[in-house]
């Protein structure tokens, strides 16, 4: 390394959503949300080198190494706001499962945010970092801060909730299945699901249930609207989440736009036998989680 060449390496941690239900279509094209999200311990790392010029370095056959990555666009608009001319060499050590509804693209782009501001001395804080990471996608904002949260607006309007204690999940999905986040708002819209109301328990009762931390409570309140579009169109996440509660989960529920489920376990070990009885199915891949404090750690 050059001398005064900087490096910095960061944890970006994947999201789950709790909580999903979609309140209105806008005239924008995105839609109202409540949600409420949680950070895990699931995490790529996102190593940044200051250099010339942009570039991004990631073994995973699916994430672009060009300006279409999220995490390339941060660059560029912390660049052209702050009339910054270098760039930095990005590598991301991909372990989120990509384009599965736990906000790993947006996890690497809030990472970039957060290093660049101390690569690059700009002194922002963490609101300004956040207003940033709106313009470059919905859940950016929320990885940057991390942790338990009720996001509402478009999802970037975030209010912090106290820090649930160790929660344990599973976190599955059919191996080789992504689903887009766009295709799924749009399939909510054109069914026009919005006005075919469902019942349900509404985020009162789950933002109740986060107050108790016990697992047995949040489980029979985990919602979401997207699952409306999602399940009919791909039942193997569907048979995965009828899976996750036949081993033995409290309750089983899509993440964002899926196609990743999760399964809610009373402590680590029930967890661990989760994914265990998932593993004779060599078409799934699960991951066993826990509930982080915060979305992004600075390694070194
Ligand atoms: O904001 P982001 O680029 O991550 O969103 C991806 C897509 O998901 C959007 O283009 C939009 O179609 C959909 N979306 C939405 N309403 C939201 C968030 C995302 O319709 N609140």
């Amino acid at each position: 390394m050059n001398p005064g060449m900087k490096r910095l390496s960061l944890r970006a941690a994947a999201k789950v959503n709790l909580f999903l239900e979609i309140t209105a279509d806008r005239p924008d094209g995105y839609h109202d949300l409540v949600m409420v999200l949680q950070s895990l311990d699931l995490a790529d790392t996102v190593s940044l080198v200051s250099a010339r010029t942009t570039s991004i370095v990631c073994s995973h056959p699916l994430v672009p190494r060009d300006a279409s990555n999220l995490a390339w666009r941060a660059v560029e608009l912390v660049g052209r706001t702050y009339g910054i001319g270098t760039g930095v060499e990005i590598t991301i050590d991909k372990r989120i499962p990509v384009a599965s509804g736990l906000a790993g693209g947006s996890a690497d782009a809030a990472a970039v945010l957060v290093g660049l501001n101390i690569l690059w001395e700009l002194g922002l804080t963490q609101e300004e970092l956040q207003v940033l990471g709106a313009a470059l996608g919905s859940d950016v904002p929320f990885c940057v801060s991390g942790g338990t949260a009720l996001a509402m607006g478009r999802g970037e309007r975030l209010t912090p909730l106290p820090a649930l204690r160790s929660l344990y999940l599973v976190v599955a999905k059919p191996v080789d299945l992504q689903v887009s986040t766009a295709w799924a708002y749009q399939t909510f819209r054109t069914r026009r699901l919005l006005t075919q109301s469902i019942a349900h328990a509404p985020s009162s009762e789950m933002l109740a249930a986060l107050t108790t931390g016990d697992p047995a409570h949040i489980a029979p309140v985990l919602y979401n609207d997207l699952e409306r579009v999602v399940l009919d169109t791909y039942p193997e996440v569907k048979a995965l989440r009828e899976r996750l509660v036949s081993v033995g989960a409290l309750a089983a529920m899509m993440s964002g736009s899926g196609p990743a489920v999760l399964g809610l376990a009373a402590d680590r070990a029930h967890a661990e036998q989760i994914k265990i009885a998932l593993a004779t199915d060599p078409q799934i891949e699960a991951h066993v989680c826990t509930s982080e404090p915060a979305g992004i750690v600075l390694e070194k």
